[in-house]
């Protein structure tokens, strides 16, 4: 069962308050015992003081049956007071003989108990010598007082005591059930205000002006979380819809050209030729796929793994010589500058493959002739690598963006040769990832003619991003 916090408030409740009363009850039945104690104490010491005073000044054995009968009004009917005076001389006596009293004449003067046959409670008793006075020798009195009335209401009181805590601590525990169901009212809103959230409606957050100080700390948390996964999920959504419609181009062109070639008789030439561009089409389809599969793997946290401490121009040296063939062709020229010597830790491939993207893109923004700049810069904690081309200027809106999948300057996406001419807008965001394998960053920039676009890498050993 799952541990609730109405319950564990309730029991802590019950428990607070039955240790709280039974504190209290414990002190008032000590208060009240002493007191009984007390008072049942005077009344033993009034009585014994007035009797022995009558006995005292008494010593005339003609008045005797005057104390007698005045002694017999003193004791009531249910025995609670006794009486006894004892004498050697029988004409100076009072009390039945019992075998108790008897042995408690043996007693010295003063406080004491006795036990009679067949009663609950004890007596209390007080004994004490009456000097001879007249023709009475010394007699002993003795008082007794039932302690049986004191005892029931101390009973009665106890059980008052413990009854009325139980249903203290029953009322407690109800009260206790009615201020966390009050208290925790909050949670329970936040709670269905939490199960109503969906994919439909992410853009919702949690109210945190209505809720105690103690959940919006966790409300803010937990928005901040939704945040994050709107942005996750939308930026999902965005890259599906792209996706689809990405492969949708191609796939339109192998079908309409299958569709042609199909349309009639063909010779095996002609065939042959249709294959081949379809080959290429292809292979287009699969270059995206592999591309996306490996920002998938690089969102899903993936760092550059085999490391090696290289010279940073060196292995753009080697990019640059793959591209040596077209960059004859067109005339142009790829120059290395800044800090040559400058070193890192990089997976090489991978650096290889954000330089080849660059210098790709550089050569198919600019005119025939153009010089191409490679700069490296060293910086304290990084180093830069700017890939700058003369061309037409990036409005100041499309540099931020250039890095997102699928984005393109042109937005040409719809035209099929313009599609192929320009790639699809993946480069960027490959460059990006690489560098954020690395633990580094990008940036672009478009002045005076010249467009320049760069990521950095950490200078020292990466750092895992
Ligand atoms: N050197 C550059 N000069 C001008 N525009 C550029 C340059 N490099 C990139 N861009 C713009 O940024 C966009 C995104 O570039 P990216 O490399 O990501 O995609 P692509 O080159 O269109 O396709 P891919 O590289 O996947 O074949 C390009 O479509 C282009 O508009
Ligand atoms: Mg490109």
């Amino acid at each position: 069962m799952k541990r609730s916090i109405t319950v564990r408030l309730v029991a802590m409740f019950a428990l607070a308050a039955l240790l709280i009363f039974s504190l209290i009850g414990s002190a008032l039945y000590g208060v009240l015992r002493r007191e009984l104690a007390r008072h049942q104490q005077d009344e033993l010491n009034t009585r014994y003081l007035d009797t022995s005073y009558m006995i005292g000044h008494n010593g005339d054995p003609a008045r005797w049956p005057r104390v007698q009968a005045k002694l017999d009004t003193l004791s009531p009917a249910d025995g609670s007071i006794r009486y006894w005076v004892l004498s050697d001389d029988t004409r100076f006596q009072y009390g039945k003989g019992l075998a108790e009293i008897e042995q408690l004449d043996r007693n010295p003067n003063g406080m004491g108990i006795m036990m009679l046959h067949g009663r609950e409670y004890p007596l209390h008793t007080m004994i004490g010598t009456i000097e001879p006075f007249q023709d009475r020798p010394a007699v002993r009195l003795i008082v007794a007082v039932d302690a049986a009335p004191y005892m029931h209401t101390l009973h009665a009181f106890m059980t008052a005591l413990v009854g009325l805590s139980l249903l203290g601590v029953l009322l407690v525990m109800l009260l206790g059930y009615w201020i966390a169901q009050v208290g925790l009212r909050p949670l329970k809103q936040l709670s269905s205000a939490a199960q109503s959230l969906g994919p439909r409606t992410l853009s919702q957050r949690l109210q945190i002006s209505p809720l105690p100080g103690e959940l919006s700390d966790l409300t803010i948390a937990f928005n901040g979380a939704l945040e994050r996964m709107e942005g996750a999920y939308n930026q999902l959504e965005a890259f599906n819809a792209d996706v689809a419609h990405e492969l949708r181009t191609p796939l339109a062109n192998l079908i309409g050209e299958t569709q042609v070639a199909l349309s009639r008789q063909r010779t095996a030439p002609q065939f042959e030729e249709v294959l081949q561009s379809n080959l290429e089409e292809l292979e287009r389809l699969r270059s995206i796929i592999n591309d996306m599969l490996f920002l998938a793997r690089a969102d899903q946290g993936e760092a550059a793994t085999s490391l090696v401490r290289t010279s940073i121009a060196l292995e753009i040296d080697k990019t640059v010589e793959f591209f040596e063939f077209v960059l004859d062709d067109l005339k142009m020229a790829v120059t290395v500058a800044g800090d040559v010597n400058a070193e890192a830790s990089i997976e090489t491939s991978l650096f290889k493959r954000a330089m080849s993207n660059l210098l790709h893109n550089a050569i198919q923004h600019s005119n025939p002739g153009a010089a191409i700049a490679v700069t490296i810069t060293q910086q304290p904690t990084a180093i830069q690598i700017a890939v700058s081309n003369p061309g037409k200027p990036i409005a100041e809106h499309h540099l931020p963006r250039l890095f997102d999948r699928f984005y393109r300057v042109d937005a040409a996406r719809n035209d099929t040769n313009q599609s192929q001419l320009h790639g699809h807008g993946l480069g960027l965001a490959i460059v990006k990832a690489i560098a954020k394998m690395h633990g580094g960053g990008v940036f672009a920039d478009s002045v005076d003619g010249m467009t320049t676009i760069g990521f950095s890498i950490p200078a020292g050993d990466a750092i895992t991003p």
